[in-house]
């Protein structure tokens, strides 16, 4: 696990997020408020693109919490990003079941394919390239997950081919 950095200035939510949390809070008991930590680093997420030290630390001190504790729901999920992403976050499977099934061939005709390593993003900003563990569909591998929502099944390298060429055309980049 990633050590939170030490001094981070905590930063400050505009009066609309800040309403958004206290929307999430308001669904638990006073004393339980902390139980709103994963809904609100999703806001924050949302809106920013990613989680930063300084909102992690900001996160705690609305809620109450040591800034670590929030920092170790961050880095458990690894659908919040710890650093700026591309528009589209494409989460690979490389657990043994989908290794067994081409799950890291897929991954490695991505980063051919995209001209990256896993865990970098296109130098046009579009295309973050990731591993992740498992996502429940193992007999659909290879399997893939495009902006932590929409999972694509049986990824062949021709409907990965198809699926960055669509994704490229959607932003006039074909
Ligand atoms: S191991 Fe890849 S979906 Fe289960």
């Amino acid at each position: 696990m990633s050590s939170i950095k030490q001094g981070v200035q905590a930063q400050s939510f505009s009066e609309a997020t800040l309403a958004r949390f206290a929307r999430e809070v308001a669904k638990y008991p006073a004393e339980q408020k902390q139980s709103a930590v994963m809904a609100i680093l999703s806001i924050v997420q949302q809106e920013q693109g990613w989680v930063s030290p300084e909102s992690e630390q900001g996160i705690a001190d609305y809620l109450g919490m040591p800034a670590m504790a929030v920092h170790e729901v961050t880095t458990f999920y690894n659908m919040y990003n710890q650093r700026p992403v591309g528009k589209y976050k494409l989460n690979v499977c490389t657990n043994l079941p989908c290794v067994l099934r081409d799950g890291q061939k897929a991954l490695a005709h991505l980063e051919q394919k995209l001209g990256i390593h896993m865990g970098e993003t296109s130098a046009d900003g579009l295309f973050t390239l990731q591993q992740s563990e498992c996502l429940g569909a193992c007999a659909d591998s290879p399997v893939m997950l495009v902006n932590d929502r929409h999972m694509c099944s049986f990824m062949s390298n021709s409907r990965l081919d198809q699926l960055i060429d669509d994704l490229r055309a959607a932003e006039g980049k074909a």
